[in-house]
């Protein structure tokens, strides 16, 4: 009797890349494979370059659009860097979807804060453009986004569509004074600053807001610190959490924060389940 491989991946031709920074490629990809790809927002899947290895990898695309799946993917290291290297038409190996999506149906009717950095906005994204898919099962949608310069913002024609709508309110801010500040800053007329000055702007109301947040690390614990003063309470932010990982399904233990391991109990947890984990953040 065949029995299904969770380590056998499919493949996937790519369609369209799109640079979105200097280091950061969106993958358009189109399935080869028979098994259909049902998924969640904020799940992730393990993309495989024969030889080099996998890299885990949030899907930023969204399942109302069934059509295909994307990826944006930060050059950082061997699989990455190879990754960056590929031309349409190539083929890549993909397994999953693994770990735990955003709870997109218990959120329904809610009023949603996200607040992402850099390229945390990816996780992100996908259920930004599920919510705005079915808009009338979702109260008010605000979206915060900070990135270090100009550059750096991902996703620049989400933005300037996110900008547009008059059912959703999009503040994006750049840092102030990094290292790469450059003529395009100067250009800039949207708000200086780190995504947390946009709090204030913003009419964020912790009695009925309910946060989703995505970034590096330094950014999540501002973000935290200025949600909890404002009065959020634990259970009502959601975030994802970044470990090491092998396998991806719960075997190989590379990716535990004691009990709970990341890639099967998480990614996304509430900030509620996360102090309840020792140094998870
Ligand atoms: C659930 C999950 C979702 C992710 N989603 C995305 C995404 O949407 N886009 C994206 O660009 N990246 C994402 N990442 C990070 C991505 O998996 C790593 O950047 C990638 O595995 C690096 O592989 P590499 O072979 O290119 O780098 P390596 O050569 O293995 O390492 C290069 C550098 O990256 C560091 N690194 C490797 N893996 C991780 C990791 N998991 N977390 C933090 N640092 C790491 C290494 O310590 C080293 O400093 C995600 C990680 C997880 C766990
Ligand atoms: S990556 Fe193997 S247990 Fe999580």
């Amino acid at each position: 009797m065949l029995t299904h491989n969770p380590y056998k991946p499919q493949n996937w031709e790519i369609k369209k890349i799109i640079d979105e920074t200097p280091d950061v490629k969106t993958f358009r990809l189109f399935q080869r494979g028979v098994r259909p790809f049902i998924y969640k927002p904020g799940q992730f899947v393990e993309i495989s370059i024969p030889g080099a290895g996998e890299a885990p990898i949030s899907i930023t695309s969204t399942p109302t659009r069934p059509d295909y799946l994307e990826l944006s993917i930060k050059k950082t290291g061997k699989v990455t860097g190879l990754l960056h290297g590929l031309s349409m038409g190539d083929v890549v190996n993909i397994r999953g979807p693994y770990g735990r999506g955003f709870p997109v149906d218990e959120l329904k009717g809610e009023d949603l804060l996200f607040v992402a950095g850099g390229i945390g906005l990816a996780p992100l994204r996908s259920v930004i453009n599920y919510v705005l898919d079915r808009r009338a099962s979702y109260g008010e949608v605000i979206v915060l986004y900070g990135a270090r310069s100009y550059d750096d913002l991902v996703f620049k024609d989400d933005l300037a569509l996110w900008g547009s709508r008059r059912d959703m309110n999009l503040l994006a801010t750049v840092d102030a004074g990094c290292d790469e500040w450059s003529d395009r800053e100067e250009g800039w007329c949207g708000r200086v600053g780190v995504v947390t000055t946009l709090f204030s702007e913003c009419k964020m109301d912790s009695a009925r807001h309910l946060c989703l947040i995505c970034g590096p690390h330094i950014m999540i614990k501002f973000a935290l610190a200025g949600l909890m003063e404002a009065g959020f309470k634990p259970s009502r932010i959601i975030t994802t959490l970044e470990r090491m990982m092998k396998c991806g399904i719960g075997k190989c233990g590379h990716c535990n924060i004691g009990p709970k391991y990341v890639c099967q109990d998480g990614p996304v947890f509430t900030m509620e389940e996360i102090s309840r984990l020792y140094e998870a953040l």
